[in-house]
């Protein structure tokens, strides 16, 4: 039997597919439309999912109803209907809930606690919840307009960068700035208690201190922006602990992305499930996981179009080791923001030059850090943490290897299993074979503003556009 999942109307739409109890496709809407966080779905999409079969039954990753009403609070728009693609029944779960669901299915916990931390759903923003079995029980809510997560994009904007996209450029920035600077305001001019906030954010705070319009100005208030978050994400683990008794956290929401601040479970938690597409997209897989309430078997998050592999790992180690930089577009495509080796840019990170390079190909500011994958067996020489899904950033122990570290010597590190992605681990092992470093530079194969590269037509424009050579 088929379902469908869909998150859609809002930013950042996904379509995931399950067969039984199985994910057997699930993408971003925007690897199809090639418009960056495209928040509706598209015919291409929609075609491709119709080749797994048609689905019986929609689960729909929010309450429409409840969403309207918040919607005519605060003056935005109705929602699309997707039912003049698929007919078929749709079911309705609540947007904090299909987070949570998301997160609590795809893990291996039996029991845990799951905090939800994001912008806005229907009304709840922030949520604890408590797992055992089957069954969630909210223990926790804030609800619109405190917001955590608005909060931190209406700072993003007020930074010139774009809400609901640019948030990481926002945490990258955060290494350049003097938090002591402007942290005190931002706790006086908007923090309240218990995770209140002293305006509603939703439509930004641009006229926020128009006295700071500098380049240092706007890392400064990044950097106090981001240990406030810090802050308020401590308190928010504290209080959790209080709820639910348990060594096990899921976290979930769009604020799970928040990779430098993410570390800080470990003085809380044993054990950390973070579903590689922790924010609204994830919760096309989510919402199907409200729907049947139970367990499933993660395989990882290998889900996209499927390109097949025609390159041998050898030619691709060949051409690194002379051209320093290449595309790999090989297998199917990652879910979720990170590119873990199946739509990845990787280069040698010895290269101290490289840093510039793949920065130049991307039109990234220069600022921007890029990250690392590492052979599992050689993760602990290099690194103090992190996972296999690029989720902490944390720090890095080689003076060498600058080229994937951020100024504050921290690295959003890829700890490569050979089970999680034979034939990516399979290409490091041979680079590691010819020049005795287990590290690559690991980015995504895109460049800035624009999604990711999804299929062939994709890779032939890549190569003809930035003229890197692309391995399929
Ligand atoms: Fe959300």
């Amino acid at each position: 039997m088929i379902t469908w999942g869909i998150s859609s109307e809002s930013h950042n739409a996904s379509l995931s597919v399950f067969d039984g109890d199985e994910i057997i496709f699930a993408s971003e809407s925007e690897r199809f439309s090639r418009v960056k966080n495209d928040a509706y779905l598209n015919n291409n999409i929609i075609e491709y999912a119709l080749k797994f079969g048609h689905p019986e039954d929609i689960c729909w990753y929010e309450n429409p109803y409840k969403k309207q009403l918040r919607q005519l609070i605060s003056g935005q728009g109705w929602i699309q209907n997707v039912k003049k693609y698929v007919d078929a029944p749709i079911k309705y779960y609540d947007h904090h809930y299909t987070h949570a669901c998301g997160g609590y299915f795809t893990s291996k916990f039996d029991e845990c606690c799951i905090v939800i931390v994001d912008a806005i759903g229907e009304f709840q923003t922030l949520t604890i919840w408590e797992a055992k079995g089957n069954n969630l029980k909210l223990k926790y809510q804030r609800r619109y307009p405190h917001s955590i997560g608005l909060w931190y994009s209406a700072m993003t904007q007020r930074c010139g960068l774009k809400p609901n996209e640019d948030e990481y450029i926002l945490m990258g920035m955060s290494a350049y700035g003097d938090p002591s600077r402007l942290t005190c305001d931002i706790f006086d001019d908007f923090i309240g208690e218990d995770f209140k906030f002293k305006k509603n954010l939703h439509r930004g705070c641009l006229d926020w201190r128009p006295d700071l319009k500098t380049e240092q100005d706007y890392f400064d208030i990044a950097a106090a922006t981001q240990i406030t978050y810090e802050v308020l994400f401590r308190n928010v683990l504290e209080l959790s602990k209080t709820l639910v008794d348990s060594k096990n956290l899921v976290l979930m929401g769009g604020c799970a992305l928040n990779c430098s601040a993410n570390p800080i479970v470990y003085n809380y938690y044993d054990n950390t499930w973070i579903m590689p597409a922790p924010g609204d997209n994830g919760s096309s897989i989510g919402a199907v996981l409200a729907h049947k309430k139970k367990h499933i078997d993660w395989k990882g998050p290998y889900l996209g179009y499927d390109m097949g592999y025609k390159s041998t790992n050898t030619e691709i180690v060949d051409y690194l080791l002379e051209n320093k930089i290449c595309g790999l577009a090989r297998g199917k495509a990652e879910f979720g923001p990170r590119a873990l080796g199946n739509r990845s840019l990787i280069a040698d990170p010895r290269d101290p030059s490289v840093k510039d390079r793949v920065n130049e190909i991307k039109r990234r500011q220069k600022f921007r850090p890029f990250a690392p994958v590492v052979l599992e067996e050689f993760a602990e020489d290099y690194f103090y943490g992190g996972n296999n899904y690029m989720q902490y950033a944390v720090k890095c122990k080689s003076k060498e290897l600058t080229s994937i570290q951020h100024i504050d010597t921290t690295s959003r590190v890829q700890i490569l299993k050979k089970e999680d992605n034979p034939q990516f681990y399979d290409l490091l092992t041979l680079w590691y074979e010819k020049t005795g470093c287990p590290v690559l530079l690991n980015t995504s194969l895109n460049i800035k503003g624009e999604p990711i590269v999804n299929d062939y037509d994709d890779v032939v424009k890549w190569q003809k556009t930035y003229k890197v050579k692309v391995f399929n």
